[in-house]
């Protein structure tokens, strides 16, 4: 049972058989492949609710008794999706309040998925019997491992219910209207609210720049979102299941805060859908993913479940590339580089008919096993196998970067020096970038994260101070953490109130040893630079103009009429030091200067001194008896061979060895 979660990496995927309850020879074959392809668990019924309930109140889970009978006969494992993802026709015919209201205030037809109501109680209430009933059905199964609770939360519903929902849940917040007035500033264009019927959620023909009540209502789509979800959690609970629960969640999903899910799941899982040989390089690709898992296994800072990653391409890009040989396998081992316990597939086979009948497949239309896809995703099950030891380990960084999605949210909202073009995300991956390249694991945390683990904190445009961060970054530095910070931040309070006094505001000018003046917003095709370490580097976007008190100018701008005025700062402050680069450098800058910052604060990379190739980088899980682990992947299309350090041991054939050679996308496994 669970222990299968805790012990052995999980292969498998999303299995739909209810497309096929009239084809038992399939159903049959199935069981036959996945055997073959060292499958050890699938997800059922994911948008199975028509099979399940075909019409109101008539449950129909015979077949799924018998798909996860039959399953567990074959020694595979089910996670087991309620099927709130999509409502049945039926559902939405009767009872049109399930269906979602869109921004413009008007409801939607039957269509799609994901196209419900997070408050209507009717939605509540038949997602409640379902799930109940799902779980007096097969929540002491042994052959169920996990639930699989809906599939991608995510959007939101504008219908009157949810905005009453919302009004409630600003009284909760801010108790009086004065409160909320004064939180929002609402004096601003004569906003003010004489009574709390007057509030509506943000849209496009009403209010969209009170960036209080815009960001409020993003919180509010998360909160709404993560009680649906703990509304489900508890259904199954009530129906007698205290099996672990978990939700598919998207990586840098905009829309939703996935730290709030932290304490609604027992695992986090995640959908991940790289673009191998799209527009960016691989090189880029890995980096982004490598972060996304990053910041998928910072929800919880356990391991987590890659739920799903397609076996060939998918089919929404506007292109869609397949993956050369090879690919497969070391983006799927790379999901377990960064913590992840299992590889899981959308999907095991094709569908027909309908959006996805050309999205890739373990099990195309030609329907046998001798196809390219299915022997790559075969040799990563064989290899999944030797790994059960890694369930243990852990990613334990000792830099942390700072990505909060609140800040975010904020930042993206505020009008000011670029509007629509901050670029907080691909900020953090410049930073974030370097340390891949040196083999250096990172967190990626939010503000509410605790700082005491970590030697270095990178806090990016940390423009939205929530109560509590500054005084978190002040500590860390006064007890010998090195922080590094830069332009657009400490600027608002977390009601998005710009601080009055001195900025980066809530008490960092100190840690910094300067405070923050004017800012330049550059356009795309403009630049400054700055010298460094005897380097010239380019600045674009942002150019902050600092005064320094007691901070060191380490570079300053060589251009426009700030030249001469400093760019990157260092304060001596308690037992650390707080860096401070006021503009947006070109990558390179990243690297050369987080290669120097690291040694200085005693930040080893996985590999030690040892070189990496470009498009190499290597990743640490370490278990709790100590035993590490490490995963060097090569996400060249090139062999590469490079001298270790220190001698390590391949733990797949026990080899030990000085230096190392990875085929073009290979992986490896060592041990110390
Ligand atoms: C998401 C969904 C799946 C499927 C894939 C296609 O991750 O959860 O049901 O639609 O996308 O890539
Ligand atoms: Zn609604």
């Amino acid at each position: 049972m669970a222990t299968l979660l805790n012990n052995q990496m999980l292969h498998g995927g999303d299995y739909n058989p209810d497309q096929w309850l009239d084809r038992p020879d399939i159903l049959k074959k199935d069981i036959e492949l996945m055997k073959q392809a060292h499958v050890n668990c699938v997800s059922v019924g994911i948008f199975a609710w028509s099979s399940l309930e075909p019409e109101e109140g008539h449950y129909t889970f015979g077949w799924l008794k018998d798909v996860i009978d039959t399953l567990y006969s074959n020694g595979i494992y089910t996670v087991l999706a309620t099927p709130s993802g999509a409502r049945p026709t039926w559902m939405a015919h009767k009872y049109p309040e399930v269906l979602r209201v869109d921004q413009t205030l008007h409801r939607n037809h039957m269509g799609g998925r994901h196209n419900h109501c997070y408050t209507s109680p009717i939605y509540r209430q038949k997602v409640w019997e379902m799930d109940k009933r799902l779980a007096e059905a097969f929540g002491k199964h042994p052959g169920v491992l996990l639930w699989h609770l809906s599939n991608e939360y995510g959007g939101a519903c504008y219908c009157p219910l949810c905005q009453a929902e919302f009004r409630s849940w600003l009284k909760e917040k801010y108790g009086t209207l004065d409160a909320l007035n004064k939180a929002w500033w609402t004096a601003f264009w004569s906003h003010t609210y004489t009574d709390w019927e007057q509030v509506e959620a943000p849209g496009p023909r009403g209010e969209e720049l009170l960036h209080g009540l815009v960001l409020d209502w993003r919180r509010f789509v998360t909160a709404r979102t993560v009680d649906f979800c703990s509304w489900e959690k508890q259904a199954v609970r009530a129906g007698g299941s205290d099996l672990p629960v978990t939700t598919n969640m998207m990586g840098f999903y905009y829309d939703l805060d996935y730290t709030k899910f932290k304490d609604v799941v027992d695992i986090v899982s995640w959908d991940n859908y790289p673009n191998w040989r799209g527009e960016a390089s691989d090189v880029d690709t890995a980096i982004h993913t490598a972060a996304t898992h990053d910041l998928m296994r910072c929800v919880q800072h356990e391991p987590f479940l890659m739920m799903e990653n397609t076996p060939s391409q998918v089919n929404w890009h506007s292109v869609n590339r397949l993956k050369a040989p090879g690919m497969h396998e070391l983006a799927s081992l790379q999901a377990v580089a960064h913590g992840s316990n299992s590889v899981q597939y959308f999907q095991w086979r094709q569908s027909r008919g309908a959006s996805e009948k050309f999205h890739g497949a373990v099990i195309d239309h030609y329907g046998e096993s001798d196809t390219r896809v299915f022997q790559e995703v075969t040799h990563v099950g064989e290899r999944l196998e030797g790994l059960s030891a890694l369930c243990h380990a852990n990613v334990q960084p000792q830099v942390a970067i700072l990505f909060d999605r609140e800040n975010e949210w904020a930042l993206d909202a505020a009008c000011g020096p670029r509007n629509g073009a901050m670029h907080y995300e691909q900020t953090m991956e410049s930073h974030y970038q370097a340390f891949w390249r040196m083999g250096i694991n990172v967190d990626l945390i939010s503000e509410e994260d605790d700082l005491s683990d970590y030697r270095l904190v990178i806090a990016p445009m940390l423009y939205l101070h929530r109560a509590g961060i500054a005084d978190k970054l002040r500590d860390f530095v006064a007890g010998g953490g090195t922080l590094v910070g830069t332009y657009w931040s400490g600027l608002v309070d977390e009601n998005d109130l710009c601080f009055e006094g001195p900025t980066p505001g809530g008490n960092l000018t100190d840690v910094y040893g300067l405070r923050t003046e004017e800012i330049d917003g550059l356009r795309d095709e403009d630049c400054n630079h700055m010298i460094w370490n005897g380097k010239t580097y380019q600045l674009r976007e942002l150019c902050e103009l600092v005064r320094p008190k007691d901070a060191k100018t380490l570079a300053i701008y060589s251009d426009d009429f700030y030249a001469g005025k400093s760019v990157l700062t260092v304060n001596r402050f308690g037992k650390g030091y707080a860096y401070f680069l006021a503009s947006r450098a070109e990558d390179s800058f990243y690297r050369d200067f987080y290669r120097l910052l690291i040694e200085q604060v005693g930040v080893t990379p996985v590999l030690g001194k040892t070189e990496l190739p470009e498009g190499v980088t290597a990743s640490k899980r370490t278990a709790k008896d100590g035993r590490a682990f490490i995963i060097v992947q090569n996400y060249t299309s090139k062999t590469v061979c490079f001298p270790l350090e220190n001698p390590l041991t391949n733990l797949e054939n026990g080899q030990a060895g000085d230096s190392l050679t990875l085929q073009p996308y290979g992986v490896m496994f060592l041990s110390e």
